[in-house]
This record gives C-alpha cells, structure tokens and sequence, in this order.
C-alpha cells in the first residue's frame, strides 16, 4: 500500500484561525428576521466546531419551528413591496451583494473552511462560484419576459404573464455551505420571491455571513431571512418550512432521502419545489481516451472536497485495454499530488471528513468492500493529522464488488473503486443500472461514440472528456431520484416563477 503526503497543519488553534477574519462583523451567531439579528426562543444555542481540530467555532442560535414560522410570516409581508419592485432595482441589490461577497472573499472563504473543512483554495473557489451565480441571476432578473400569443379571436388577446411564487423556505447541506445557498437565493431574489434559509447545522457560518453582506447591500427587512438550528431541531425546522401555507417553494439540496421526506410534507400543501439530491455518478475511460488526461480529471472529480458532492465520480469504469496503465497512473498522481491537513495549513489540499458519521460511513463501506474481494491499492486508514479532525485517506480500490454499497450508493466519500469493463454497451447498462441520475463522466475522442454515449447516459449533466462541468451558465439538476428541476442558467428561474395566461376580451 502506498504512502501519501500528510501530517500538514500542525496544532492549529480554530479560535485564532477565527481571530484571523479582517471583517469580525462576518461572524454572525443570531438568526436574522425582519432585517434584525435575533436569538432563539429561550436564547437556545447549538455548538458549531471545526472539523479538521473538532475544536468549538460558536454558539449558534438555535431556532425552533415558531421561530422560523415568524420568519415566514416576515418573509410573506416582505413580499408584496419587494416583488413590486422592478426587476432593475432588485438587479441592482443583487449586484451589491455580489460586488460585497467578492471584495470580502478571503474572509468569508476563511470561515468556510473553518466549518466545513475543505483547504483554504478551494473555499475561495466556492466562495467565488456561489457569487457568479448572484452576478449571473442579477442580469436574468431582468429578462423574465412574458408572451403575447397568436389570438384566436379578434376581439380578445392572450397574454403569458410571469409571476413570482412567493414565499421560499430554503434548506441547505454542508458541503457547500457558501454556493447552495447563493445558487437558490440569487435566482429566487431575482424573480421578486423572499426566503427563508436554513442552512445545515454544521455549517451555518457562511450563511449569516452572506447574510450580513446582504443587509450591507441594502436588502431590504423581511426579504432575506436566516434559520439556523441544531441537528436536534432539524426535523421540525424542515416540517415547519414544508407545511406553513405562506411557503410557496420549497428549494432542497441533500440527501434522496431526505429530499423524498421534503417533499412528501409538501404535497400537504402543493408547494412547487426544486430538489437536488443524491448521485452516484459513473466516470469512464475508454480505450481510446488520453489515459494522463483522464487520470489528471479523475483526481480533481473523486477528491475535491475529499470525496464529499454529488457530483464526485463514484464509480470508477475503464476498459480492460488500458485497465492497468490506468491504475498505476491514477495511483501516482494520488500519492504525488495529494497533501492531507487541516484546510487552513497552506500546503492542504485534501481536507477531513466534514462529519463523524461521514467517516464511520466511509469506514463501513470500505470493510465492506474489502469483505467482498476488493484490494486497496492506496490509502485505505483514517489519516492521524496532529490538527486533531476526522481524516481519511484518499482511498483507491480495485476488484470491487458490483453489489457492495461503495458500488450501489453514493459514498460521499474518498474511496475511489475502479472497475473493468470491455464493451461500451456493457458499460452503459452498468452506468445506468442504479436509481439516481445526477452526473456522469466519460473519455473518448471518438465522436460517434461521444455523441452515443452522452445521449444514453440516465444523467442531468455529462462531463465529455472533463471531470468538471460547474458554471453558473449552465442548467444544473438531475433526474430519475437525483432530484427534480434545474438551477443556474437561464432556465434556472422559472423554477420560482408562476405562469399565468390572461384571455383579454375587448
Ligand atoms: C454538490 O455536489 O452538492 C453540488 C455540486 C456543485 O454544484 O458543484
């Protein structure tokens, strides 16, 4: 078994890292309601830690589902003035945001990284992504046109109006603190809806820090409302969100099941809703594919946020011919290029587990794997990193089982199994055979198969020759049980606008 690089980061202090935010005001511990920063009924707080030290960040208030009703009822008086406004004037808040997110960049990426883990660049580079996605919908906001249709009656004319839903309850996951929730809000705000966000319980820094640039952009009380609460809350915090009638959408990023749960409270009330969810995503080479290239793809896709989206390739899939080239390669890039440690530690670029449950997941399917046949060709252990946090090795795995949980779930995880496979139909029906559809990865260079596979692929998004396909101008989203709708893009607004038809007789 290989040995990687690790060990960077030292004794790291979370509390001095903290101290290390020029703009302390981005350190917000109260919720935010109406324009005002407050603490939860009964003054109740959760613990926030670091999880590479698992030393505490904060107390967060910890909000209860009639505190977040009150939110609603704040963000449903907002509505009417804000939705009112014309769509310049909320492009121009939206571009102040934006403008406010990107000049305080190293602060807010800092935070990110205190709470979430992931090494210090690629929290800038999130930080970064999340704000082209207010950028992008500031510009969209103005161009939500309507029709004028042909009439079918000389006396009448038909018109398409666009309208915006109302009132969306927003609920976030962890490993994106910063981007879920600019992805959702930016295209919500932009459509003239107002919001209440509760971001997940592990990583609610960066969403009252977002938060409080918005106030600074001057948006307006009651538009933008934040709900942060404990694990322990999360049930009826998420109830309150999907049942309260003043909430008109629901926008979830999570788990299938989770999201299934969202979304059966909110057929209660008919409420429109945009679900990303789980993946499990295939990433093939084909025989014919640039092995260094794919492999170089590979690293980036399987272990940016150490494993944990979900859009990271799960499985593995390459063809026989060049089976093992590729295995040899893929493996020295890991053991040369990835250096685990503390997020902070400026050589890192491999962070922990974000969760402790994450990593006795990862520990699980990895017994698993290996009870079934696999062999570890690299990594394979927790990773002792004086920081103190939940860390384990990038994982690369081969003779993998098709019927062990790495192969049939999503392990959101650094355990990377790669696969034979020696036809092309094969390796579809086995990229498809699973009950998720997020996004899925292939190399080739030859065009009909290009085309072919793309085309078969049961996927949202297809990476052709990349393992990267974020951008804020493109649709976002899945299908099968990934999720339903789609976010960023110019279609991404719709999903908060309501359609009406006028028949004007004359
Ligand atoms: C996710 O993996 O949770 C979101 C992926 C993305 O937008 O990059």
């Amino acid at each position: 078994m290989g040995q990687q690089q690790k060990g960077q980061g030292g004794s790291i202090s979370s509390k001095d890292e903290l101290g290390k935010i020029k703009d302390q005001k981005l350190i917000r511990l109260d919720a935010y309601v109406k324009g005002k920063w407050v603490s939860a009924t009964g003054n109740k707080r959760f613990e926030v830690t670091d999880p590479g030290t698992h030393q505490t960040l904060g107390h967060v208030a910890d909000m209860d589902a009639h505190d977040v009703s009150k939110a609603v009822d704040a963000a449903s008086d907002a509505f009417g003035e804000w939705s009112k406004i014309t769509a310049k004037e909320r492009a121009s808040l939206l571009r102040k945001w934006y403008d406010l997110i990107v000049a305080n960049t190293d602060d807010l990426a800092r935070l990110l990284t205190l709470e979430c883990g992931k090494p210090f660049t690629e929290a800038a580079g999130e930080v970064d992504y999340g704000a082209s996605y207010i950028e992008w919908f500031a510009e969209e906001a103005k161009r939500v046109n309507g029709d004028v249709l042909p009439t079918t009656n000389n006396n009448s004319r038909m018109v398409v109006l666009k309208q915006p839903v109302g009132v969306v309850g927003v609920v976030t996951p962890y490993n994106f603190p910063s981007a879920m929730i600019t992805r959702k809000v930016s295209a919500a705000l932009a459509a003239g809806c107002t919001v209440v966000i509760r971001p997940a319980c592990e990583t609610p820094f960066s969403a009252l820090a977002l938060c409080e640039l918005a106030e600074r952009a001057g948006i307006p009380p009651g538009v933008f409302n934040v709900v942060p609460c404990s694990k322990e809350n999360t049930p009826e915090v998420g109830k309150e969100l999907t049942t309260n009638p003043k909430v008109r959408k629901v926008s979830f990023t999570g788990s299938t099941n989770v999201g299934k749960l969202l979304m059966s409270q909110a057929s209660s009330t008919m409420k429109k809703i945009s679900m990303e969810l789980g993946g499990n995503a295939p990433f093939i080479v084909f025989e014919d594919a640039s092995i260094h290239e794919a492999a170089e793809q590979l690293l980036f896709c399987k272990f940016r946020n150490s494993g944990q989206t979900c859009v990271c390739a799960n499985r593995i899939y390459v063809h026989d011919k060049v089976y093992d080239e590729f295995v040899s390669v893929f493996t020295s890039l890991v053991k040369e290029k990835l250096c685990i440690g503390h997020g902070l530690a400026p050589s890192t670029n491999f962070g922990p587990m974000i969760t402790n449950h994450g990593l006795a997941k990862t520990e699980e399917h990895l017994q698993r794997a290996v009870k079934a046949g696999a062999k570890v060709v690299v990594g394979g252990n927790r990773a002792n990193i004086e920081a103190g946090g939940d860390f384990f090795e990038p994982t690369v795995l081969v003779n993998v089982n098709n019927d062990v949980p790495m192969t049939c779930e999503e392990t959101f995880s650094p355990l990377c199994p790669i696969y034979r496979f020696s036809s092309e139909e094969d390796v579809v029906r086995c990229a498809n055979n699973v009950s998720v559809g997020l996004a899925g990865y292939f190399f080739s260079r030859d065009v009909g198969r290009i085309i072919r596979v793309a085309e078969s692929l049961e996927v949202g998004v297809v990476g052709v020759n990349t393992g990267s396909i974020e951008s804020e101008v493109a649709p976002f989203g899945g299908v099968k049980q990934s999720g339903v709708g789609r976010e960023g893009s110019r279609y991404g607004i719709d999903d908060y606008l309501n359609i009406k038809y006028l028949n004007v007789v004359f």
